[in-house]
């Protein structure tokens, strides 16, 4: 095993894997285009919130194990720990992938390791392998080629990275046996081997299976709404069942992986993937039943009050005790409201976060204080325990009001 690694992108991912193989006394030379990003890792300083992550940092850059660049250097293994967005019409984009190979291509030589961990469509290893031979025939079969997926939690990141079971997949028995070895040197859960094509599915196919079971939740939400049934009792009770295990619906689905990976079926597969793109369907469409609620249950007070109400709109991350808005759903919906009723009187709110560039933001018990109507968009634990007054009329989209 070499003992020089280049890492192509240092965000949520890169930089901790880059952390804990310098951490292991493997030398790191750590890419990216940002040079914010570079300068502030060279500092010994990190650009990311994760516990404990930045401790790891400054010790591996002090003791030379680390170091940020924006350009990569020679190496026998590569790591491709870049971004994979969608597009506008939800076909994934993979142009990072590609950038961040192009980068080392004149670098690469017989015997290297180049291993994708970014969330790709299946294929997608293939495809690279086709494009560094096709620009380099003199490595034609000369190097080790493989897909391994990141499924780690943010806000717990240096655990999982270290004990969570990977699944490995090369391009050729001897890449997956190679990809092995590398990252048996610091993982200690179980590595799995498999092909490049199945590894790059089983990330997909992670993600949409909870976004399917959401999607069952949310369904029945919105069944349960008309039938005029506790959707929260039914699944508390539904789950007595030794072999039933409903999951909790909410306003919809969000975050950079849950709410993107599935796409990336549904684009190569649509006549196939039938239930994975209508998951995808029910979850957005949660969102836009919220909104819609919401202005339903404003226009009834004001009906029978014969006043504007006032409003608390609760949350707007993607899930409960997190900062992270990306997709969020709830800003979602703060935003769809927001933008229909640009005189209404709105308070909101997101405890987890200090200021926002487009919200402005009020503390929780202030805005269920000042409101008529209280909206929880996001179980987050502080609302959980708010006592609110009888007066006020309540929506509950997410379970914050149910023990
Ligand atoms: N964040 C997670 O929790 C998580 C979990 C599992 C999988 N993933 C997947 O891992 C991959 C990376 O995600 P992330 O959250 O770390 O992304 P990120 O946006 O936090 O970081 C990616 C970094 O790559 C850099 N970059 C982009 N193009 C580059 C190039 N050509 N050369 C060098 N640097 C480049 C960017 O500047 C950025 O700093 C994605 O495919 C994502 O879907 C993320």
């Amino acid at each position: 095993m070499g003992n020089k690694v280049v890492t192509i992108g240092l965000g949520y991912i890169g930089l901790p894997t880059s952390a804990l193989i310098a951490n292991g006394g493997i030398f790191v030379h750590g890419v990216d285009i940002n040079p914010v990003v570079v300068e502030t890792i060279n500092q010994g300083k990190i650009h990311i919130v994760e516990p404990e992550l930045d401790e790891i940092v400054e010790k591996v850059v002090k003791n030379g194990l680390l170091k940020a660049d924006e350009k990569p250097v020679e190496a026998d293994t590569y790591l491709i720990v870049v971004p994979t967005p969608f597009k506008g019409n939800h076909e994934p984009d993979i142009s990072y992938v590609e950038a961040a190979t192009a980068s080392i291509l004149p670098l690469l030589k017989p015997g290297d390791l180049y291993i994708i961990e970014s969330t790709s469509p299946v294929g997608t290893t293939e495809k690279m392998r086709n494009f560094i031979y096709e620009n380099r025939p003199d490595l034609k079969d000369k190097l080790y080629i493989a897909y391994c997926p990141e499924r780690v939690l943010p806000g717990n990141v240096m655990y999982e990275l270290v004990y969570n079971d990977r699944v490995i997949g090369g391009v050729d028995e001897e890449s997956t046996d190679k990809a092995v070895d590398f990252y048996r040197q610091f993982v200690k859960g179980e590595l799995h081997r498999t092909n490049a094509r199945t590894a790059e599915m089983c990330k997909l196919t992670e993600n949409s299976s909870r976004d399917v079971q959401i999607a069952f939740a949310n369904e029945l939400s919105l069944i349960c709404d008309k039938a005029g049934v506790d959707v929260w009792e039914l699944i508390q009770l539904a789950n007595k069942h030794p072999r039933v295990n409903i999951l909790q619906p909410g306003s919809g689905v969000g975050g950079h992986c849950i709410a993107v990976d599935p796409y990336f079926i549904v684009a190569d597969f649509p006549m196939e993937s039938q239930i994975i793109g209508k998951a995808r369907e029910i979850n957005n469409y949660k969102s836009f039943w919220c909104a819609e609620k919401i202005k339903s249950a404003k226009l009834e007070f004001e009906l029978k009050k014969g006043k504007k109400p006032k409003v608390a709109l609760m949350g707007l991350a993607f899930k409960p005790d997190i900062d992270d808005l990306r997709e969020s759903p709830a800003k979602y919906i703060v935003s769809k409201v927001l933008q229909s009723d640009s005189n209404g009187e709105y308070f909101v709110v997101e405890p987890n976060i200090k200021e926002h560039n487009v919200f402005k933001l009020t503390e929780y018990r202030e805005a269920v204080k000042k409101s008529d109507i209280v909206v929880f968009l996001v179980a987050h634990k502080e609302f959980k325990s708010l006592n609110i007054l009888e007066d006020k009329v309540v929506v509950d989209f997410c379970g914050a009001t149910k023990k």
